[in-house]
């Protein structure tokens, strides 16, 4: 699969690419500068020892994507939306922004759609299949790709098809991938990072990331 993660120059796309790329799947990372996402592409693929991932302008990456995962923080996440809604027509959407307030990221600003994800699915039209996920996984876990990473993602939004392929996608990661419903969900999935940011600083040196139990052998 061809996937593109816009605004993957920062701190958690380069772990999804690094752990997609490594699976098999065609990666490009999305920057605003082509040459920041040229350097920073090589510098992934230099840790790879192949030469798997690509960078490109972030209109050009969601134009060349099949699946488009939206990595920038939430003061860019209208703008980049907007900036990219004909290209990710028709297409599965992964948002991963958590609706922090820009002016303090120790609290939520749910937008009036109520959350980042349905502000996503209203921006790009029903024609792109938004998905909420990624938002419990710290990124210093995703990008050491040598070590297995205990955590599920939770997933959730309006298409079951969407659902399901990002829940294989997530799967060839190496981790467990779980529907948690429809996108009315997404104040809750996104709402829980609040909770992780805040172990994070009350017990210095943590990554908290979230597993759930009892469920059958999936
Ligand atoms: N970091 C984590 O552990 C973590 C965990 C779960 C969820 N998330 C969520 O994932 C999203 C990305 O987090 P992050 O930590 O990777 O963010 P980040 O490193 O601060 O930014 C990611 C990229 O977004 C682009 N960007 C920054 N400001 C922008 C602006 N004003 N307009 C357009 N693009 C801009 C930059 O790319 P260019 O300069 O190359 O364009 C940057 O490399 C956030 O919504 C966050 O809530 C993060």
């Amino acid at each position: 699969m061809r996937i593109a993660i816009i605004g993957g120059t920062g701190r958690q796309g380069p772990g999804m690419a690094l752990r997609w790329a490594k699976a098999g799947h065609a990666v490009v990372i999305g920057s605003r500068q082509q040459e920041k996402a040229a350097r920073i592409a090589a510098e992934l693929n230099q840790s790879l020892q192949q030469n798997l991932i690509q960078g490109m302008v972030n209109a050009e990456a969601a134009q060349w994507g099949e699946v488009i995962a939206i990595t920038v923080p939430y003061a860019a996440h209208r703008s980049t939306l907007e900036q990219i809604r004909p290209q990710v027509q028709g297409k599965i959407v992964i948002d991963v922004t958590v609706p922090l307030d820009p002016q303090n990221p120790r609290r939520l600003l749910f937008p009036p759609q109520g959350s980042a994800t349905a502000e996503a699915q209203e921006i790009l039209g029903d024609q792109a299949q938004v998905v909420a996920a990624f938002q419990h996984i710290p990124a210093p876990a995703l990008r050491n790709i040598d070590e297995p990473l205990e955590a599920d993602v939770l997933v959730c939004g309006e298409s079951t098809q969407a659902k399901d392929t990002v829940i294989k996608l997530i799967q060839q990661m190496g981790m467990r991938g779980l529907d948690v419903g429809p996108l009315a969900h997404a104040p809750i999935v996104e709402g829980i990072t609040l909770l992780l940011m805040t172990l994070n600083r009350r017990y210095k040196g943590g990554h908290a990331a979230i597993r759930i139990t009892g469920l059958p052998e999936l």
